[in-house]
């Protein structure tokens, strides 16, 4: 469905090159549930990026359902993502002049044809807990709010793939399951899903996990083997 090969990402800064991502390969393939955890700084919003064709690798090569998204025109990418993707950013990212639901609106301009509508919209507000602020602006919101309306927005086209970079990083406990029971009941109706999170009680809900060390990801047969969970406190597990 979407497959990186030897994707590297290097960022020029005043002080060097900082190797962002190095050489790292993933394929996902459909209807998997797949959780990267991993240190601060050690690479997994830029892994997102790129395999979301949000940003361009150094060297290496993404596809998405075959389509090399390097050799697509803007246009074109821009269409693939809105079509089969939905993109949950690690800061949420919404228009400060749009209302809630006209946030989650968004990317159906790019989707025309797709399934997303004002009543979607209102459904998946409700569905992240927030149809009682439909008409708020961002500003109104508190960061978990704004991180469930950029949920809600992540779907409106009905994608074949999530991508979420901590989507549950600002909220609390119970709307923390709510939202990850929400991802297991897509999952199971279809959507693949790739996430990110700092909490190793998530891994449960995956179906394949990985660590990220320093721009590599790493399939630690520990971490992959969800049945250790209920042996082994969460601290001992990463
Ligand atoms: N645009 C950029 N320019 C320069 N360096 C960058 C840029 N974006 C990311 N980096 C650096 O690349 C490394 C990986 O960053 P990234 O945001 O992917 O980490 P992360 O694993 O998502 O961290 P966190 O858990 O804090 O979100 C960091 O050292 C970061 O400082
Ligand atoms: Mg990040």
């Amino acid at each position: 469905m979407i497959e990186a090969t030897g994707i590297t990402k290097t960022f020029s800064t005043a002080k060097g090159d900082v190797r962002a991502v190095d050489n790292t390969d993933l394929t996902i393939n459909p209807g998997e549930f797949i959780i990267i955890l991993g240190r601060s700084g050690s690479g997994k919003s830029t892994l997102l990026a790129m395999l979301a064709g949000l940003i361009t690798p150094t060297a290496g090569v993404v596809r998405i359902r075959g389509q090399e998204i390097d050799h697509l025109s803007e246009d074109k990418t821009a269409e693939v993502r809105a079509k089969e993707i939905g993109f949950v950013f690690q800061f949420s990212g919404l228009i400060p002049t749009l209302t809630a639901v006209e946030n989650v609106m968004v990317p159906t301009l790019f989707c025309p044809d797709g399934p997303g509508s004002r009543s979607r919209a209102d459904e998946l507000l409700q569905k992240v807990g927030l149809s009682h602020r439909n008409d708020a602006y961002p500003g109104t919101l508190s960061s978990g709010e704004m991180k469930r309306v950029a949920i809600a927005r992540s779907l409106i086209n009905g994608p074949a793939i999530l991508i979420a970079d901590e989507p549950t990083g600002d909220l609390d406990v119970d709307t923390e399951i709510e939202i990850m029971n929400l991802f297991r009941d897509l999952n199971r109706e279809g959507t693949t899903i790739v996430m990110v999170t700092h909490n190793p009680d998530l891994i449960p809900y995956a179906s394949r996990v990985f660590g990220m060390v320093r721009g590599k990801l790493v399939a630690d047969p520990e971490l992959s083997c969800v049945n250790t969970r209920a042996d082994k406190p969460a601290s001992d597990r990463i």
